[in-house]
């Protein structure tokens, strides 16, 4: 897809449609009611007839008119909410919208009309331009595309996206729209890693994947098999991985050099749970949903289209990633529950269910990114129904101590235009995380507040700054959204990215 610029008014655009945000109740004044006139009033009609309302996203075709007066074919009004309500994470959303309610057109050039939300947003125009070719691309992602290459239904596969706004400065904008358009490309990589099924992706399989994205793209990468795991002491990695015919990865991957400082001060690592697939092991889950199980390597897919998507921004910038890659399976070899299991660290736990198994590899993951320098570390997990049940596919749950690197993690999450919601880490739970065999549990028989306990847990096992970003509700979508396809979302890709490069050089 290309990007173009046009510091043109809208109607002057030639494009097979032209996307015109709505926001509250327009007033057809000034550009939109000349383009309204333009058009024969029929925008203001669709409007009046009701077609964009109560929904956020909702979108309407409208002709441009008869007498030839509107360069483009056609124009899609886009619900954009309340102009008080407009933030980043709609931009990129309206955006998606707007191509996915094109599926099935034949549609090889997309205008946007940037003004209209440029005037209500920090960072005007530009801001606009990144996140609006963001949300293009991540709207015209496709999962159906993964295993049928053929398949034509969808979102339309764009030649051209034209941005409009006038008088705007045009290199500053297509600047804008090309960290976007490779931002949304990196949220898609991880999105089809994490969708593709677990008899394709076993932790071999993501290691080699890894490893061609590495070596494309500069970066360095060591993937460590089980026995020289073993060998290191990566033992709760181990009690995950050893269950499975297909045996564990842990891949490491990093952008600048060997312990290198970034502009923040920060070696940064981001950790990623890499459960190729979940069965809960012997703790075994219930075959309702267990499909979707194929996704608990989102982490993992995310951190490494993270340093991807880093290194093509900003090569160079120092930055570590972990992805512990596992599967979860039940079998003669599997560990059972009641297993005491010595961590890298050196802590012994006492594996009392083996479906928390995300916070076992995690926690060996975090201890050897430290053991490799990392002075800041983020993990990113499908850890908990709970945190779904919580806070629902929009927004995240977030730990961490202490508050200032939190603070510079949700400071990146809103630069993303992601939702994420800081939970407490209760000091008075750790109690019931102690064992009567090791120096802790990894689930609590009491399970309430399981989804602080989960972060509790992680937390034996860092000693920097750290926070802990569960994306078990935010990972997939269980149903089609407006603005996504159902699968993998992508989330956190964007606040990583955003994260790293507040410490990126020169
Ligand atoms: N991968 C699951 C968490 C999950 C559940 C992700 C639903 C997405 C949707 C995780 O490994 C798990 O099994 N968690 C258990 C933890 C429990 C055993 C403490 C859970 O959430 O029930
Ligand atoms: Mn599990
Ligand atoms: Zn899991």
């Amino acid at each position: 897809m290309q990007v173009r610029i046009a510091a043109d008014q809208p109607w002057d655009v030639k494009a097979d449609v032209l996307v015109v945000p709505v926001l509250g109740q327009p007033a057809f004044t000034g550009p939109l009611g000349e383009l309204d006139q333009r058009t024969g009033k029929e925008l203001s009609a669709l409007v009046d007839f009701g077609e964009l309302r109560g929904k956020r996203f909702k979108a309407a075709l409208a002709g441009a008119g008869p007498d030839g007066k509107v360069g483009a074919r056609r124009i899609l009004l886009v619900n954009g909410g309340l102009a008080t309500d407009l933030d980043r994470e709609s931009v990129v959303k309206l955006a998606a919208a707007s191509i996915r309610r094109l599926a099935g057109r034949d549609v090889a050039s997309l205008a946007i009309w940037l003004s209209p939300l440029a005037d209500l947003l920090e960072g005007g125009a530009a801001a606009v331009a990144e996140l609006g070719a963001r949300g293009i691309v991540e709207g015209g992602y496709e999962p159906a595309r993964i295993y049928r290459e053929g398949y034509e239904e969808g979102a339309p596969q764009l030649k051209e996206l034209v941005l409009v706004a006038a008088d705007e400065d045009i290199g500053r904008l297509a600047k804008a729209a090309e960290r976007g358009t490779i931002i949304g490309e990196g949220a898609n990589l991880a999105r089809t890693l994490s969708n593709r099924s677990s008899n394709d992706v076993s932790p071999e399989v993501l290691a080699e994947e890894a490893y061609t994205l590495a070596k494309k793209h500069g970066l360095w990468i060591d993937v460590i098999g089980p026995e020289k795991a073993s060998e290191m002491g990566m033992g709760l990695f181990m009690a995950v991985g050893r269950g499975s015919d297909n045996p564990p990865r842990m891949i490491v991957m990093r952008s600048g050099k060997k312990g290198e400082k970034d502009a923040l001060g920060r070696h940064l690592a981001i950790v990623g749970k890499g459960v190729c697939f979940d069965s809960g092991g012997i703790s075994i889950k219930p075959s309702d949903r267990m499909e979707e199980m194929k996704m608990d390597k989102t982490g993992a897919c995310t951190v490494i289209a993270a340093a991807v998507t880093v290194s093509r921004l900003a090569p160079g910038t120092p930055l570590l990633v972990m992805a512990p890659a596992v599967e979860n399976m039940p079998g003669p070899h599997s560990t059972r529950p009641g297993d005491v299991v010595k961590a890298l660290n050196g802590k012994w736990v006492d594996i009392t269910n083996t479906d928390a198994e995300g916070r076992l590899i995690l926690a060996d993951a975090l201890t050897y990114a430290e053991q490799l320098g990392a002075t800041h570390l983020v993990d990113v997990a499908t850890l908990t129904g709970a945190v779904g049940r919580a806070l629902g596919e929009l927004v995240a749950g977030a730990f961490g101590t202490p508050q200032g690197f939190v603070d510079e993690v949700l400071a990146a999450a809103s630069k993303a235009g992601e939702r994420y919601w800081q939970l407490p880490l209760v000091e008075e739970y750790r109690a019931d995380m102690e064992s009567w065999y090791g120096d802790l549990v990894n689930f609590s028989r009491n399970n309430e507040g399981g989804l602080v306990k989960s972060a509790l847990f992680i937390e034996e096992f860092v000693t920097r700054p750290w926070v802990h970003l569960d994306i078990a509700g935010t990972g997939y979508y269980r149903r089609v959204a407006p603005y996504a396809a159902r699968g993998a979302t992508g989330f956190s890709h964007a606040t990583l990215v955003e994260l790293a490069l507040a410490g990126a050089k020169g």
